[in-house]
This record gives C-alpha cells, sequence and structure tokens, in this order.
C-alpha cells in the first residue's frame, strides 16, 4: 500500500502511482534493454519498431537468449494474452501491434490466451457469460490488428479447458501456497479459483512443446505488470523438463485523467475500440494535459509535454515519425502549441484511426472461427 504520493503499486490487478520503471525492473528482477540488444534485434527486423526506439518496449528477462537460439535455427513462438474484462481500449493495442511485428520480422506462431476464468474470479461483477463473451469481442480487435490466421492461435479459457487443464495440473504441483502468497500478495481469504490461475497463465508457455512433442523456446510480450506470472513460470519450468520463458515488458499507457493509466473501469480515462469518433474526441477534449492553467501563461512558460497524455498517445501509437514526434515535444515546451489545438489534431487521428479499425474488426466476424483453438 503506498503510504504517500510518492509510491506506486504494480500488480497485476492494479497499476497507480506516479510509476519508477527503474525501480520495477529492480523489484521484479528483470534487465532494461541494452542498445546492444536492441542491434542485434535490428539484425533480423531491419528498422526498430518505434515501440523499441523509444523504450516503450524497455525491459526483458532471457531475449538474447531467444536470440541464440534464433541465430541457430531454433524457432521461438510468441505468447500474449487478455483479460476479458470489458471492451478493448487503445492502450491494449499496443502490445499487439508489437507482437504483430515481431511474427511479421521472425515469422513465428502466436498463442494468445483469453483468461476468461481470471477475469471472473477477480471481479465479482462479472458471471462466467459476461467474461466469455467479452472474450469474443475481444478477440475481434486481436484478429483487426492483421495478424496471420495460419500462424495465430487464440484460445479462451474455459472453452480450451481439455488441453490447459492437463498441463497446469502438473504446473501446480510443483507450485506452493506460500509462493504465490508472496508472488501475488494472496492471503487466506483469496478464493482458491485465484490461488490456482497462475497455473493456468503459466501453461501456455509450455502446451506449444506439449503438441509438438519437442521443446520450444517461449517469448512472452507483455505489459510489465505481468512479470510475476512469468516468475513462478521461470521456476517451475525446469522441473517440467521446460525451458524457461523469455518476456519482453512494456510500460502503461496513460490515462486520460490525471496519472495512473488507462482503465477499462474508468471509461473515461480510456478510449475503447468501439468508442464513435465523436465520443472519442469528447474524451481527447476534457483530458488532462501538462499544459499551463491559460494560454497566457502557456505561451509564456511552456508545457510539460512529459506528464501529458495527449503527447502520450502520439509517442505510443499516433505519431510513428521520430521528426514529427520530436516537434510536437518541442512545441509543447516552448509553449507554441496550444494544448486545444494539440488535442483537436490528435482527436482527428484517432477518430480516423477507429473508423479503420471498426472495419476491420466488422470483417473479423468473418473469420474468427480461424483464429480459435478448439480441442
Ligand atoms: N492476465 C492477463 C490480463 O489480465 C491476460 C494474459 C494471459 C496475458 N496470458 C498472458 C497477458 C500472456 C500477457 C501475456 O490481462
Amino acid at each position: 500500500m503506498p503510504k504517500d504520493e510518492q509510491e506506486f503499486v504494480v500488480t497485476p490487478w492494479e497499476v497507480r502511482g506516479e510509476i519508477d520503471y527503474e525501480k520495477l525492473i529492480r523489484d521484479f528482477g528483470t534487465s532494461l534493454i541494452t542498445d546492444e540488444l536492441l542491434e542485434r534485434i535490428k539484425k533480423y527486423t531491419g528498422e526498430l519498431h518505434p515501440l523499441l526506439k523509444r523504450k516503450i518496449f524497455f525491459s526483458h528477462r532471457d531475449l538474447g537468449w531467444i536470440l541464440d537460439r534464433y541465430e541457430e535455427g531454433e524457432k521461438f513462438f510468441l505468447y500474449t494474452g487478455r483479460g476479458p474484462s470489458g471492451h478493448t481500449h487503445l492502450g491494449h493495442l499496443v502490445p499487439w501491434i508489437f507482437t504483430k511485428y515481431l511474427q511479421d520480422k521472425f515469422d513465428v506462431e502466436l498463442y494468445f490466451q483469453m483468461t476468461d476464468d481470471e477475469k471472473f474470479l477477480h471481479d465479482p461483477k462479472l458471471n462466467l457469460d459476461d467474461t466469455a463473451a467479452y472474450a469474443y469481442e475481444n478477440a475481434l480487435d486481436v484478429i483487426a490488428c492483421g495478424f496471420d490466421p495460419k500462424k495465430t492461435f487464440i484460445f479462451i479459457d474455459t472453452e480450451y479447458a481439455k488441453t490447459l487443464y492437463k498441463i497446469a495440473t502438473q504446473f501446480a504441483k510443483h507450485v506452493t501456497f506460500s509462493t504465490v502468497k508472496a508472488a501475488f500478495g494472496f492471503d487466506v481469504s483469496t478464493n482458491i479459483g485465484l490461488i490456482f490461475f497462475p497455473s493456468i497463465q503459466a501453461a501456455p508457455c509450455f502446451f506449444p512443446s506439449v503438441l509438438k512433442g519437442k521443446n520450444i523456446p517461449c517469448l512472452i510480450p507483455a505489459a510489465i505488470d505481468q512479470s510475476v506470472y512469468w516468475r513462478v513460470a521461470r521456476d517451475v519450468a525446469p522441473k517440467l523438463n521446460f525451458y524457461k520463458p523469455a518476456e519482453i515488458h512494456s510500460k502503461f499507457f496513460p490515462s486520460l485523467m490525471k496519472g495512473g493509466k488507462m482503465s477499462a473501469s474508468e471509461p473515461e480515462s480510456a478510449i475503447f475500440t468501439v468508442d464513435s469518433p465523436e465520443l472519442a474526441e469528447r474524451k481527447i477534449m476534457n483530458a488532462f494535459t501538462g499544459g499551463q492553467a491559460t494560454i497566457k501563461e502557456q505561451m509564456e512558460k511552456g508545457g510539460n509535454p512529459d506528464i501529458c497524455p495527449i503527447y502520450h498517445y502520439y509517442k505510443i501509437l499516433f505519431e510513428w515519425d521520430e521528426k514529427k514526434l520530436a516537434e510536437i515535444y518541442e512545441s509543447c515546451k516552448g509553449g507554441c502549441l496550444i494544448c486545444g489545438d494539440d488535442k483537436q489534431k490528435l482527436a482527428e487521428r484517432v477518430g480516423s484511426f477507429l473508423i479503420e479499425h471498426q472495419k476491420k474488426r466488422d470483417r473479423a466476424k468473418d473469420v474468427i472461427e480461424d483464429f480459435i483453438l478448439r480441442d
């Protein structure tokens, strides 16, 4: 619990406060992605994705090892997922867009988990029909990102249970209550579904290896709040004769309101993929910014793009051109950029993005079964 404003909290269920990412790396025992690693990635990808260049994906475990294996001709698979507790917002798309880039550049398979069970177990207001329905809704957004249907496998925990459960059970035998208590902050009042759940989220690290009958390296792109799951998974992996999963972690997508990240439970803090361009514009126009109270003050003192969600929207999704992004940054700092104009411009971009995305999302309804794994 934070004792004062300076403290922050990052768990798989809660992200709060001003986040110190370097401290997170130390606390979680992960590593910063070095320039040397970036150079190695570049050998395979050509241009680096802006999300790597801008250090939005900033931390990892065993990424060098994944590249070693790849160099020796041993392909990895990608594993990521989504807790379907509501509609997809733009922040969710960021790791998926990055995952699609990795799939294209390395020509690898993606296994995508929908943890409808987790969200049901965690949220007292949701029933299992709600979370399964959101899983299908959210899958449309995943597919709309452009993944290759031949190499992309989406599965919903409660529906793919036959395959998942067997691996999860073998995993669970090696995890004590004391371990998950320490890792996830569970206590004796936590429901037992949640206590078992880490083994369900760990299982996909291994099931392509089980399905194919040989050990396959796993790379997980995910926001850094998920890294506790993989820490437990990595401890158990050797006991089951599997490779430890490798990870690449992103920062969070900021809320449109002050502090914190976009959250599906606070509709005004996020833009959802199903929002109309008009609604998105309204949310953007009402957003918190790093600007001064008046235009006069803004012109005199300049704004603060570093704390401004509008600037971060450009940085994370809406301005991939480095020069143009730098221009926005400088003109905001220099006071020539007025928040109202900046918001208006962003709202136009977000609006056209939503229209395009919604078209792709509609088309995804016809092909969804090509992506869903069944057992
Ligand atoms: N627990 C994640 C969430 O709440 C969903 C998830 C499952 C996931 N498997 C994953 C996320 C693998 C990233 C990578 O969103």
